[in-house]
C-alpha cells in the first residue's frame, strides 16, 4: 500500500516543509552538485556564483574542484607531456577517490553542501574524446566513487567556447587542435543521458545561469 518516496518527492517534501517552517536547518536536504561543460563553458564561474550565494544565505557548503589540490591533482595540472589515455585515465581516477575520501566524503557527513568543479563525467567525455570508451568509465566511475545528485551540465557551441577561453588558454594546442578536441569532447557529453543531468543553456548571461540553477535547487529543499 505504502511505497518508499522517490528522492526528488523526499526532496520536494523538505521543499514544501521548508516553505512553511522558515526554520528548516534540520531537514533541509544536502546536496552533492556537480558542475560539467566544456572548457570557457562558464562552469567555474557558476560554481563561484553558487558558493556566494550560499555564502550569502549562511548555508553551509564547501566549493571544490577535479583536478584536485591534492597530491594527484596537482601532477595532473603539472603536467608537461601527454600520457597515454589509459593512463591519464587511471590517474583522475586515482585522484578523484583521493578527493572523495578526503574533501567530499568529510563534507558530506559534516552536514555540508557540496559544489564540485568536475567530475567522472569530465573523465568519460575528455578521455573518451582520446578514444576511451565514455560509458566504460561512466559505468566504472559509478561502482568505486559516489553518484552526485545534480550534474549542472552548462551547454554551449564549440564556438562560443572557444571565443570566451580565447588562445592564451589553449596552451599546448595549436586553435585547430583545440576546435577538434573540444568538438570530440562537446558531442561526448551530448550523449549523457543520466537522470541527474540538467542541462543548462550556457550562453545566456550569467545571472540568467544562476538564476536557472538556484531555482531548480530551490524547487528540490536546498534553502533558500
Ligand atoms: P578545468 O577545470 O577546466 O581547469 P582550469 O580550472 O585550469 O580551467 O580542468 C582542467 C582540464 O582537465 C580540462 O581541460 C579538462 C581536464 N580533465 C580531464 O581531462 N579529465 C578529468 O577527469 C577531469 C576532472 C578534467
Amino acid at each position: 500500500m505504502y511505497r518508499r518516496l522517490e528522492r526528488y518527492e523526499q526532496s520536494i517534501f523538505v521543499s514544501i516543509f521548508c516553505f512553511a517552517d522558515k526554520d528548516c536547518f534540520g531537514v533541509c536536504h544536502k546536496m552533492f552538485i556537480v558542475l560539467e561543460g566544456i572548457d570557457g563553458s562558464g562552469k567555474s564561474t557558476q560554481a563561484r556564483l553558487l558558493a556566494d550565494f550560499f555564502e550569502s544565505r549562511g548555508i553551509l557548503f564547501i566549493l571544490t574542484h577535479e583536478p584536485s589540490d591534492g597530491i594527484i591533482g596537482q601532477k595532473l595540472r603539472s603536467l608537461t607531456s601527454r600520457l597515454t589515455p589509459k593512463e591519464e585515465s587511471r590517474l583522475f581516477l586515482e585522484d578523484r577517490v583521493d578527493h572523495v575520501k578526503t574533501v567530499i566524503g568529510p563534507a558530506m557527513r559534516a552536514g555540508q553542501h557540496v559544489i564540485c568543479d568536475r567530475y567522472y563525467y569530465s573523465s568519460a567525455a575528455y578521455q573518451g574524446a582520446l578514444g576511451l570508451d565514455p560509458f566504460e568509465i561512466l559505468d566504472h566511475s559509478r561502482s568505486i566513487v559516489p553518484e552526485p545528485d545534480v550534474v549542472f551540465l552548462m551547454v554551449v557551441s564549440v564556438e562560443a567556447a572557444l571565443r570566451r577561453i580565447g588562445q592564451s588558454r589553449s596552451a599546448g594546442f595549436s586553435i585547430f587542435e583545440k576546435r577538434k578536441n573540444l568538438e570530440a569532447v562537446s558531442a561526448i557529453y551530448d550523449t549523457f543521458q543520466d537522470n541527474v543531468i540538467k542541462r543548462i543553456n550556457g550562453e545566456q548571461t550569467e545571472s540568467e545561469v544562476h538564476k536557472e540553477i538556484v531555482n531548480w535547487l530551490n524547487l528540490r529543499g536546498v534553502c533558500a
